[in-house]
């Protein structure tokens, strides 16, 4: 303590960007001692997606070190022993309370001080919590969030304690959709509940959403929609035993995981960065108002050139490519070259049961759907196209082999024009195909 930490390079947070930035930071030449993360979690860098999917599954699940960054991407595994070989410090369990950008100075919780010449803010996104809102009872046991990798092993450990219980998922978005499949997969009694009229609103349209929704009620999950929780009743123990309704009606519950969004996390940069959406605004190289700071993966708010807008993504493959990008400019910015601007597609997916969709580019404008929706198919494959001003815009596409997901990329990055809709829902997928 009171000894100053220095280092070139420091990434504040240990999530995904961080993982993809520390292998890009090498691949550009980095020595030994340059670097530094410092992460809040306990592990090094890995894939948050596996938390809510294969980390739950009740026979084989995923633990660490299997799922370390950059194996999502299918590049290589990054296991502790790589960032020490490579000379880069890891600073685990450490959170960062303060932060100066002026002086460029970190400090921890425990009170050590770090400094840097250049920042990467990589802190992502924290749970919004059904406490924030001061819902009745909403602190009692066994009422979970899923982020990290603790809030994963907590509900794990629970899921083992209350084995084919009754379980219900507070939310309709990814969280809802992947842990309650994930509940349900664990033979627990699932219910569902959210408060709008079809799950995913935020990508889905209501067509896309009825195939899941009647899946899911065909595995026995029953869902409630248009509907929110009012209060939380316990027992004397503290644990949670019942959702409230604001129908007033109750469902019983050993069992509560809350997936009702994430708030990108800037309160350390409050009033030194300038923000917008939500986030960390920064140009198209992910350098921040700030000099010498940079901001990736969810916590930035980023010009997405294919749209001329100013976009915040939180998603997986925007937190790789965001990082990788920064990392090229930081090097590039050193020897006074310029690298290419920032051109990025957007990229979702998710998978539950057997169930894996994608989406690529913008979802707005008029929707056409295609394919076989029958959620009682042997093996359903169907999709979506957004058109806006005549365009192909937007591609949805469930079931789709990796030839046809990369097709439906392809017409999403084109945005080919549409003569006749009729003809583009007969085609579907052919549509894509020969793009
Ligand atoms: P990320 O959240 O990965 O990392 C931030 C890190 O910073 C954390 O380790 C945190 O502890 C640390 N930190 C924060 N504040 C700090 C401080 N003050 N001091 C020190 N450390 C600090 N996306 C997708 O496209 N497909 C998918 O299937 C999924 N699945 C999925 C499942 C679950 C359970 C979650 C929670 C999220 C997903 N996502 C996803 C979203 C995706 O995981 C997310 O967009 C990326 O992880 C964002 O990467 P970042 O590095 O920006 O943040
Ligand atoms: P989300 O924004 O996807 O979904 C939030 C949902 O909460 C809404 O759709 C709504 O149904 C519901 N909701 C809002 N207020 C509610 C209330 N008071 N009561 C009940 N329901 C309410 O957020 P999430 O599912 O919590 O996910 C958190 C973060 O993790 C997001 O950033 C998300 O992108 C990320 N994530 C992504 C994936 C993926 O890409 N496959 C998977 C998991 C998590």
């Amino acid at each position: 303590l009171g000894l100053v930490k220095y280092f070139r390079y420091i990434i504040i947070g240990g999530g995904v960007a961080a993982g993809y930035a520390a292998r890009e930071f090498d691949r550009q030449g980095l020595k030994p001692g340059e670097l530094a993360i410092i992460s809040k979690e306990a592990v090094a860098p890995y894939e948050r997606p596996a938390l809510s999917k294969g980390y739950l599954n009740p026979k084989g699940a995923a633990r660490l070190p299997e799922f370390h960054v950059c194996v999502g991407s299918g590049g290589e595994r990054l296991l502790p022993g790589w960032y020490k070989e490579k000379g880069i410090q890891l600073f685990l369990s450490t959170e960062i309370v303060k932060v100066n950008l002026g002086s460029r100075t970190l400090i921890s919780a425990a009170g050590e001080t770090f400094k840097y010449q250049t920042l990467i803010i990589a802190t992502g996104s924290t749970v919004i919590r059904l406490t924030d809102f001061k819902i009745e009872g909403a602190d009692a046991k066994n009422i979970f969030y899923l982020r990290e990798l603790e809030d994963a092993d907590e509900l794990a450990e629970s899921m083992k304690a209350k084995k084919n219980g009754k379980a219900v998922i507070v939310g309709g978005g990814y969280i809802g959709l992947e842990v309650g499949a994930a509940m349900r997969i664990n033979n627990f009694d699932v219910s569902m509940i959210y408060p709008e009229p079809w799950c995913m609103p935020r990508l889905f349209t209501p067509a896309i959403a009825a195939f899941y929704e009647s899946y899911y009620a065909n595995k026995g999950i029953k869902i409630i929609k248009g509907t929110v929780a009012v209060g939380f009743n316990a027992n004397p123990n503290g644990e949670v035993t019942g959702v409230k309704l604001n129908n007033g009606r109750v469902l019983e519950a050993d069992i509560v995981v809350v997936g009702v969004g994430a708030r990108s996390l800037t309160t350390l940069f409050k009033g030194q960065v300038e923000e917008e959406k939500g986030g960390i605004k920064t140009d198209k190289f992910f350098k921040t108002s700030m000099p010498g700071v940079y901001a990736v993966g969810d916590v930035a708010a980023f010009p997405i050139k294919l749209y001329n807008e100013v976009r915040r993504v939180e998603h997986v493959d925007h937190a790789r490519k965001s990082a990788e990008q920064a990392v090229k400019a930081i090097k590039a910015s050193e020897t006074g070259k310029e690298i290419e601007e920032y051109d990025y597609l957007p990229y979702f997916y998710s998978r539950s049961f057997n169930l894996s969709w994608q989406f690529y580019g913008d979802n707005v404008g008029d929707t056409v759907l295609f394919g076989d929706n029958n959620p009682s198919s042997p093996k359903p494959k169907f999709g979506s196209f957004w058109i806006k001003d005549g365009k192909v815009v937007g591609a949805f596409l469930e079931g789709g082999t990796p030839e046809e997901n990369k097709a439906m990329a392809k017409i999403a990055r084109l945005q080919p024009r549409v003569e006749n809709v009729d003809q583009l829902k007969k085609e579907g997928l052919a549509f894509a195909s020969k793009i």
